[in-house]
């Protein structure tokens, strides 16, 4: 299903720059170099997760500017416990409905655990899944100095790169889920593994579950924006999980994240109420027959 007639990422950047990231108009994709400017700008912006087509057409028409095909998929899209199991053939097909649904964002495609970690050769043939098959306009991977390599070949091949440091879920039998760069050694190394995704040639940094004075920190030291999650105000951006954000995750939402609504009360009602006139013979009524 086309939900939209669907520009590829690499469309015509030739066209005036939008004003703003979000609220601003535009025919074409928002591309790195919108991403930049706005952070000459001063401007903060939104991302959220998406891994359909249809809630990210929502999205797209919201104006949320940049759309990550995060692998949070496996925990929030696929049923999986973590992130760890999700592959390249998953992501690839969940980032192609999100680029079929948009017309406006910049979709960033997640690099799945195990897609890169072998060297920058790997993360290369990765990457090129996800741009030439999905159609997406960046990557994301995680690891500060030790992905540098990773992005630097990725970034000269003509591929731009958000990267992720912090906590990096990827990692979660190593790292646990708990707050990163707290104590000067480990903040020491937030702020080495910041400026290296920023040498190598990052467009962006995600910073999770970071101390909100050390991520202000880094979003100084940087040219580059930073895109927090759990990692205070002063980030330049800010990311939820929109199964978080939408309500729909069961259980207590994380601490850093923010319920904006409660889809899984309304949708739950919803299909009670379906199956309550069902049951009772009051669906299908007679505006829902042929004869
Ligand atoms: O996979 C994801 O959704 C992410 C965000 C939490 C940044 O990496």
């Amino acid at each position: 299903m086309t939900l939209q007639a669907a520009p590829t990422q690499s469309a015509d950047s030739s066209t005036a720059h939008p004003k703003a990231l979000y609220g601003g108009k535009g025919t074409r994709r928002i591309t790195v170099h919108d991403i930049a400017a706005a952070k000459e700008r001063g401007e903060k912006w939104p991302m959220l997760t998406a891994y359909d087509a249809m809630t990210a057409s929502v999205f797209d028409e919201a104006g949320i500017p940049v759309l990550l095909v995060g692998d949070s998929a496996g925990n929030c899209h696929l049923g999986y416990e973590t992130t760890v199991p999700v592959t390249l053939d998953e992501m690839a097909v969940l980032a192609a409905s999100v680029v079929r649904g948009t017309s406006r964002a910049l979709v960033v495609g997640d690099l799945p655990f195990g897609s890169y970690q072998e060297g920058p050769v790997q993360a290369l043939r990765s990457a090129m899944r996800l741009v030439k098959e999905a159609g997406v306009g960046a990557v994301k991977l995680e690891g500060g100095e030790r992905s540098h390599e990773q992005i630097r070949l990725l970034v000269e091949s003509g591929i731009p790169v958000m990267a992720h440091i912090g906590l990096t879920p990827q990692s979660v039998n190593a790292m646990g889920y708990r707050v990163q760069g707290r104590g000067e050694e480990a903040a020491q190394q937030l702020l080495r593994d910041a400026k290296a995704v920023q040498d190598a040639g990052a467009f962006a940094v995600v910073l999770e579950l970071v101390p909100a004075e050390l991520a202000a920190e880094v979003t100084r030291v940087l040219h580059i924006p930073t895109v927090g999650i759990g990692a205070g105000a002063e980030c330049d951006a800010q990311v939820l999980v929109t199964t978080d954000m939408l309500g729909l995750t069961p259980g207590r939402a994380p601490r850093f994240s923010k319920k904006y609504t409660d889809l899984r009360a309304i949708m739950t009602e919803a299909a009670r109420a379906y199956a309550d006139e069902v049951v009772g013979g009051a669906f299908p009524a007679e505006e829902h027959t042929f004869h």
